[in-house]
């Protein structure tokens, strides 16, 4: 696997492949690597073929941390990030550090449509998706690829980049992953190793506690014999879902349940017909804030 440290080395790495006519599939990370990740790296392998080119990069971008957040404290794991890449069959690693890739204030930046990045994780975390769209826009124009991968479990995250993506009218296609977990469940994360074991063996009733809101949401839909099922009714079964958090000794930010489409509320009808939904929550425990979703 070749380092690339520079936006200029990147390029000249990329030139040959590319002239000679190689998909490049790009996974974009943070680094402190696991399971999820390369999933992503092997998805881009499968999709781009033998004769593709994969490519990662690992760069902890401040520009989408709040103060107060964990900037400082993120993981950098860079020589097991390495090894764990060139296993999974990583071609090519785009690694710079914030000068490289910042050589002068980034003053110019992606601000995505505060409809859909100003509430769950953008109400509960200002301008990280401005932060987000922006670093990945611009990896974007350093690696210019055929496809980029992206896990599900930042579903908004997701999003955003799919309509900057189609808005920006970029030839590349964003290819989404599911959710790689744990076997009891909990969603794979960097954030998990700030878990203590007490909170680890806590940590599944997230997920728990959307699944079973995705249960109740499934069969009040179904319930041909009761009224149809509304926007009091779901709030119900959000309440509860939240309270029962709660009660275990978490603090929820959100957990809800939206149209797929762009996020918002459904309306009663949509509620009640067959709308593509996800439940949605995010939930700190203890220090760490954790974060899901299953789509309905
Ligand atoms: O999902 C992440 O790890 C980050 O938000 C991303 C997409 C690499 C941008 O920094």
């Amino acid at each position: 696997m070749q380092i690339a440290e520079t936006i200029a080395a990147m390029r000249d790495a990329l030139v040959a492949p590319v002239r000679a006519g190689a998909a490049v599939g790009l996974v974009p990370t943070m680094g402190n690597l696991h399971d999820g990740h390369l999933a992503l790296v092997r998805e881009a392998r499968r999709r781009v073929g033998d004769q593709g080119l994969v490519a990662a990069s690992i760069f902890v971008n401040r520009l989408q941390f709040g103060a107060g957040e964990d900037f400082d404290k993120y993981p950098r794991t860079f020589e097991r990030d390495c090894a764990l890449l060139r296993e999974a069959g990583c071609d090519l690693l785009f690694a710079p550090d914030e000068r490289a890739m910042y050589p002068e204030p980034q003053t110019f930046q992606v601000v995505p449509d505060p409809a859909l990045s100003g509430i769950l994780e953008g109400g509960a975390r200002t301008g990280h998706f401005d932060g987000v769209c922006t670093v990945v826009m611009k990896l974007f124009a350093i690696c210019s690829p055929t496809l980029a991968v992206f896990g599900k479990k930042d579903y908004q995250q997701l999003m955003l980049i799919r309509r900057m993506v189609a808005q920006f009218a970029l030839p590349i296609e964003i290819v989404a992953h599911d959710t790689v977990r744990d076997a009891d469940g909990l969603a794979m994360s960097s954030r998990n190793g700030y878990l203590t074991p007490a909170e680890r063996a806590e940590a599944p009733a997230l997920n728990r506690a959307l699944a079973a809101l995705v249960e109740a949401v499934r069969a009040a839909r179904a319930d041909a014999k009761n009224p149809p099922f509304g926007l009091e009714a779901l709030a119900a079964l959000e309440d509860a879902a939240l309270a029962g958090l709660r009660a275990r000794g978490w603090q929820p930010d959100y957990l809800t349940v939206r149209r797929r489409r762009d996020l918002l509320a459904p309306s009663p009808a949509e509620l009640a017909g067959a709308e593509p939904l996800v439940a949605l929550g995010a939930a700190r425990l203890g220090a760490p804030r954790l974060l899901d979703n299953i789509e309905v």
